[in-house]
């Protein structure tokens, strides 16, 4: 941030930079806004392009239709952040009442944490949830969340999905798993993100340009 500050460029971290001195933000605020696009802007894609690879190796005739139509790619990223949503739980929220969600009862200003995980895997929502179908249709989830707290970055998230995967089945003929699927390890932190802790993968053949 000091470095950019003695050098503001055209980028965005120049640009939330000049906000704090046109009374935007704090430097706190401006400190933890930057943080918060690191954060929710690099994990959270990485993990939907580590998960959505591992899911495409584990439902191989989904692979081979992916393979066979690119038109797919942007249902299969709906389908992917579904299935396995790299922000498995929302922020934390306060009730602002007392209210009632799916029988329990929430008494005005607790915590509430929202699994969006278990959103996506709603059998009242989803004709049977368990199975991973990229041509399911309509594709609607809520793992980029909803309401005044969207995602501000999910239509970067899908272009980056979009590069990613097109990137890799096109200059990959070949590749597989190179650890048995029950081996593969998720991160277990507090954070509310979900992501594999390494992607081991073989590949076959030579890369294409
Ligand atoms: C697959 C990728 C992504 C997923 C699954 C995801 C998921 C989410 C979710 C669920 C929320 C709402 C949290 C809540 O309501 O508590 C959120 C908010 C946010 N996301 Fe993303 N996100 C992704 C990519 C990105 C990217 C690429 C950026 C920016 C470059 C980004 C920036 C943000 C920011 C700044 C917020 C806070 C918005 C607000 O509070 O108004 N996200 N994201």
């Amino acid at each position: 941030m000091a470095e950019r500050r003695a050098d503001l460029r055209d980028d965005l971290l120049s640009e939330l930079i000049r906000g704090r001195y046109t009374g935007v933000f704090s430097e706190r605020e401006l400190l933890s806004t930057i943080l918060l696009l690191i954060i929710a802007g690099h994990k959270t894609v990485a993990n939907m392009v580590t998960s959505g690879t591992a899911l495409l190796l584990r439902h191989p005739e989904q692979l081979a239709l992916l393979r066979a139509d690119s038109g797919l790619i942007p249902a299969a990223i709906e389908e992917i952040l579904r299935y396995e949503g790299s922000a498995a739980w929302a922020s934390l929220r306060i009730a602002a009442q007392d209210m009632e969600l799916g029988g329990v009862p929430i008494a005005k200003g607790s915590f509430v944490h929202l699994s969006l995980s278990s959103a996506g895997h709603d059998p009242d929502v989803y004709d049977d949830p368990e199975r991973f179908d990229i041509t399911r249709s309509p594709s609607r989830h809520l793992s980029f969340g909803h309401g005044a707290h969207f995602c501000v970055g999910a239509p970067l998230a899908r272009l980056q999905g979009e590069l990613a995967f097109g990137t890799l089945l096109r200059r990959l003929p070949g590749f597989e798993l190179a650890v048995p699927p029950d081996e593969l390890a998720w991160v277990a932190d507090s954070s509310l993100s979900r992501g594999l802790e390494a992607l081991p993968l073989r590949l076959h053949g030579r890369l294409s340009r």
